[in-house]
């Protein structure tokens, strides 16, 4: 059989690991697929750059529009990144009948919706593995391994850059810069690392598991994010000496009134696998009503293990290539016409328990009054903790612990706290999931 011939859009971290991997196992992979897969064509924008993999066989260019017109190329891989002119280009590989292989979850969070729709309409496939979670298949393990499940909530940490940086922050006591900068130096940040540590990129990772584990469509701008950016080496400590460690969760929730789509901070018991998932490892863990808890693991960035699910889409594709459209896995693992319309719920309908951190004027009656704001608003007080004041300071922390409540008494409380005479600094909340 003749080979399948493969267009890279991108030749950086991600396009390079990809034609390394395919070069170096490429018997191994014809003996997969059924027939070799081959890099014919690639581009980029500067032809000039030194390039990480060698060139050899493969026509380098610098016009993507002509790559994906190319009669030559059976699949077209983009790994630009970015939404212009990705989104474009890979609708014109589609409507020249291509097959596309991404791993840009901006571009399908954002734009996934008309994709797929295209991609259906013209009868190709769109496969997306290394979108979420790098190298663990995690699209395929919910859409295909739970299929008989209705799955109730997920968790994940699913961007590796927040990782290493909570990792090396809380065990090496580094500063916040320095190890973002080593992230972007290993190639797991973002061409933009504010995506990374603001929570951007994990919300487009968490919308696409979303859509695949609720068969809901593609819903970025209802997202509640919020990245790392804000927390202090104050709060890493004291959480840990709680017994908590604090992850960048995605977090999607089954719950009553609808679906919960929640990027934060968050506070895990250390006992927790989820809690030991460190550097640059993502994990994602899944609830599903028959079979319960599962866990996926694996390194979430970098240009091999990333290269490894573009591959594995390239040898799905390859063998599904000639099979009537009608017999292929639905894209987001639910027919287009049966998907749901469960909303998602606004922030302040969630709930979570909390981290609050005070600072508070150390004189009699300060707790008193912040204790009777939270009865007030029946947040329920599950620990309290009053650090002691430095010497010749009366400013001490307090933290408190709540059970699970609703956001919007939380934003009350937090808002009632904060207008006290005796709390002179904003209130620090971070959510806490028990995860059991
Ligand atoms: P990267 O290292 O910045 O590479 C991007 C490549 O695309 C470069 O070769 C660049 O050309 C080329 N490019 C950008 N705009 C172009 C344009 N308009 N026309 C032609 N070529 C263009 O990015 P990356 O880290 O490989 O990431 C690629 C995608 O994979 C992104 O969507 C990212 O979110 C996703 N991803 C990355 C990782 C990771 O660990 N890095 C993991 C999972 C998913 P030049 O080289 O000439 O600049
Ligand atoms: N910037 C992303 C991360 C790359 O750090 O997880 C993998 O998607």
């Amino acid at each position: 059989m003749k080979p399948i011939r493969v267009g890279l859009l991108g030749l950086g971290t991600v396009g390079s690991g990809t034609l390394e991997v395919l070069r170096r196992n490429r018997e191994e992979i014809a003996r997969r697929a059924g027939r070799e897969i081959v890099v014919t064509q690639a581009c980029a924008r500067d032809l000039s750059k030194p390039r990480r993999a060698p060139l050899e066989g493969v026509r380098f260019m610098g016009d993507a529009k002509a790559l994906v017109a190319s009669p030559d190329i059976d699949i077209v891989v983009e790994v630009m990144g970015g939404e212009s002119p990705a989104r474009d280009l890979v609708l014109e590989a589609i409507s020249h009948g291509k097959h596309v292989v991404t791993a840009n979850k901006a571009l399908l969070a954002k734009h996934g919706n008309a994709i797929f729709a295209a991609a259906h309409e013209k009868g190709v496939m769109v496969a997306f593995e290394a979108a979420v979670a790098g190298g663990v298949p995690i699209i395929k393990a919910i859409r295909e391994g739970l299929s008989a499940n209705r799955i109730e909530w997920l968790a994940g940490i699913i961007n590796g850059t927040c990782n290493y940086i909570l990792s090396e922050m809380r065990e090496r006591g580094l500063a916040f810069d320095a190890v973002l900068a080593e992230a972007q130096r290993l190639g797991y940040a973002e061409a933009n690392p504010s995506f990374d540590v603001g929570g951007i990129d994990a919300a487009h990772k968490l919308t696409i598991l979303s859509a695949i584990a609720f068969g809901i469509p593609m819903q970025f701008d209802k997202a509640y994010v919020e990245g790392i950016d804000r927390l202090t080496a104050t709060d890493i400590r004291y959480a840990e000496g709680l017994g908590y460690r604090i992850k960048l969760l995605g977090i999607a929730r089954r719950a009553a009134g609808g679906i919960e789509l929640r990027v934060h901070p968050t506070l895990v018991p250390a006992k927790r696998l989820l809690a030991n998932v460190e550097g640059v490892m993502n994990a994602v863990l899944v609830n599903g009503d028959a079979v319960g808890p599962t866990l996926y693991y694996g390194r979430g960035a970098g240009a091999e293990p990333t290269a490894s699910a573009v591959v594995a889409d390239l040898v799905d594709v390859t063998r599904m290539a000639t099979a009537d459209p009608e017999h292929r896995v639905p894209h987001l693992a639910f027919q287009p016409d049966r998907l749901s319309s469960e909303p998602i719920l606004p922030m302040g309908e969630v709930e979570t328990a909390c981290y609050l951190r005070l600072r508070a004027l150390d004189r009699p009656g300060v707790l008193a009054d912040v204790t009777r704001i939270c009865a007030d608003l029946s947040i329920s007080i599950g620990a309290i903790f009053q650090k002691e004041a430095g010497e010749g300071e009366d400013v001490v922390d307090v933290v408190i612990l709540t059970h699970r409540t609703y956001e919007r008494s939380v934003n009350e409380a937090i808002r009632r706290i904060e207008s006290l005479a005796t709390i002179p600094a904003p209130v620090v909340r971070i959510r806490l999931e028990d995860l059991a």
